[in-house]
């Protein structure tokens, strides 16, 4: 079969997961902010399933990753549990089967030949240090984080030479803080502001650490994986157009400038500081966040955003909201995916590529996420029992399309990872929309290779389609 879009030598084929969606609870000695949400509101998420069993890796892991090189992945990206791997969050004590497990998990990877891209936190704060300290509002919670972080690279640095500090820290912002839709739920724009601060911080320290290691010195590299939705605005008219410019600083470049320019957008900054919900800061850790940058970006792409000027009074006046500045512009023609309610726009990719490429430095950087959930896909499960899901193919077909443009014009991007090897727990969607590459069947955790799966084995064999 002829090859139309060829991808760059070494392209990362891959997929990623995360440890509080995929292990289950086995054995953790600690809860996390979702553990706990699921303890005391199991209603709250979709058919009553939370994270406790999920996709069984903690027992599964050889299988599973069996499966994954049976899919063709060269590499594959999960984190590593602070509530799993901590016994004592105070002075990084650990916990000598979290270790095991990690390491297991690791040396099975290197085993079959996938590279391990280790992420250290993905929205799983103990909530302990949420209960004692305020969770990411404090800056103590900051240097706890590092010495995690820092334990995470002696222990398991010697093997994992790409690291990622934070998965999507934006949602964290949106959901703890402003949107509801992670514990504790708070709407509290100037916390969101301090705790959109302190996690740009956090990721700088373990940066600091990482590079002064022996990790870096072997080669090692660290990332950090964040959700862009490019910001498009309604018209050209200039209101929508500055509608659109401040979405795009503050979901975007508060935390690309920082992560990789050293500095947080100057017009943002103003903004918030006019609105009095301007973060706590010392000019030490400016010199931290302008010195920390990244080696490589992490790029999940699911959805653009769609601006307008604000056309309705803002729905809360108790608090500072971003959408002061702009409202979401429900487009009538937006191609949705109707089970997730996300648009579907696949000439996003390329967009990014360029932004990438022209106002950020040309860094090296990968799709670490990008996919499409589905609900119902036994409906679509064939006489053999696999789930023939050509739409997810078609998907992923048209995204790289894309990227393959941007790359052919000189962007630096080395990868594509599908969100997700194996269908896994979804947060308040549960298992309601599924992913995976392989499916799974929950009351059994039967794990069947999609058609997709196959698809991608070949996407990944002949480095193209
Ligand atoms: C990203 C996250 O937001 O998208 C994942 O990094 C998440 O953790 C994935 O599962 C899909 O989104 P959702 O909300 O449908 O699970």
């Amino acid at each position: 079969m002829a090859i139309k879009y060829k991808f760059p030598d070494n392209f990362w084929w891959g997929a990623a997961t995360s440890g509080p969606q995929s292990e289950g609870r086995f054995h953790k000695a600690h809860r996390s902010v979702f553990d706990y949400w699921y303890d005391t509101e199991p209603e709250a998420f979709f058919n009553g399933v939370g994270p406790n069993v999920a996709s069984n890796f903690y027992n599964d892991y050889v299988r599973d990753i069996a499966l994954m090189k049976e899919v063709g992945l060269n590499s594959v990206r999960t984190s590593i549990q602070w509530t799993r791997l901590i016994k004592d969050f105070e002075t990084a004590e650990v916990d000598p089967d979290g270790v095991r497990f990690y390491n297991a998990v690791i040396d099975e990877f290197l085993r079959q030949g996938i590279r391990p891209i280790m992420n250290l936190h993905h929205f799983d704060l103990p909530v302990e240090l949420y209960e004692k300290y305020g969770g990411w509002a404090s800056k103590r919670v900051v240097e706890l984080f590092v010495i995690f972080a820092k334990k995470c690279f002696e222990l398991f640095g010697d093997r994992v030479k790409d690291w990622t500090t934070f998965n999507e820290p934006m949602v964290v912002v949106e959901g703890e803080y402003l949107y509801q839709f992670h514990y504790p739920l708070l709407v509290d724009g100037k916390k969101a502001c301090q705790v959109l601060y302190n996690l740009n911080l956090a990721s700088a320290k373990a940066i600091q650490v990482f590079h002064a290691s022996d990790c870096a010195a072997h080669g090692g590299r660290i990332g950090i994986v964040l959700n862009l939705t490019p910001a498009y605005p309604r018209s050209e008219d200039p209101a929508d157009v500055a509608a659109a410019a401040f979405a795009e600083d503050f979901k975007n470049n508060s935390f690309l400038y920082p992560a990789i320019k050293g500095h947080f957008p100057e017009k943002l900054v103003e903004t918030l500081k006019k609105d009095g919900v301007l973060w706590q800061a010392t000019p030490e850790e400016g010199k931290i966040i302008a010195e920390n940058t990244v080696d490589f970006l992490g790029v999940n792409y699911y959805q653009p955003f769609r601006a307008k000027a604000r056309e309705s009074e803002l729905p809360n006046k108790l608090t500072w909201l971003p959408e002061k500045y702009f409202e979401q512009y429900h487009m009538p023609d937006a191609r949705m995916n109707p089970y997730r309610g996300w648009e579907i726009y696949p000439k996003a990719i390329y967009d990014i590529a360029c932004n990438v490429r022209d106002n950020l430095g040309n860094i090296p950087w990968y799709i670490s996420e990008n996919g499409m959930g589905v609900e119902g896909e036994e409906k679509y499960r064939n006489a053999e029992g696999a789930i023939d899901d050509d739409y997810r193919i078609d998907f992923i077909k048209e995204h790289l399309e894309w990227l393959h443009k941007g790359i052919e014009e000189g962007s630096n991007c080395f990868g594509y990872h599908l969100w997700t090897p194996i269908d896994c727990w979804s947060w308040m969607n549960a298992y309601k929309n599924r992913y995976g590459l392989i499916g799974l069947e929950l009351t059994t955790q039967t794990k069947t290779i999609k058609k997709s799966g196959h698809w991608f084995k070949e996407l990944a064999t002949n480095n193209g389609f």
